[in-house]
């Protein structure tokens, strides 16, 4: 699918789930394409959830602070080593 998908085509994709651990937890889209930056942060207190999609608009996500993060390669807590 290229950049000209249309909306719908993003809705059956899988979902990341992000649980913050803490109060304060950014969760932040960068943008897809040639210039790579932030475009959106999403502020998540202890225990807020955000589901988000990778979309036309979000090719990368940075998570800063003490979440879980729930994908479809896997489960990572942002505070462990493993
Ligand atoms: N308007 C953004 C988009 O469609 C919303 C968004 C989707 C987003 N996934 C995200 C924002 C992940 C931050 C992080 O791409």
């Amino acid at each position: 699918m290229g950049e000209g998908g249309r909306a719908a085509d993003w809705t059956s994709r899988e979902y990341v789930v992000i649980k913050a651990k803490e109060n304060g937890v950014h969760v932040i889209g960068l943008t897809r394409g040639d210039v790579t930056r932030f475009h959106h942060t999403e502020k998540l207190d202890k225990n807020e959830v955000m589901i988000a999609q990778f979309t036309e608009h979000t090719s990368a996500i940075k998570v800063r602070g003490r979440a879980v993060i729930y994908t479809a390669v896997g489960t990572i807590h942002t505070d462990r080593d493993d």
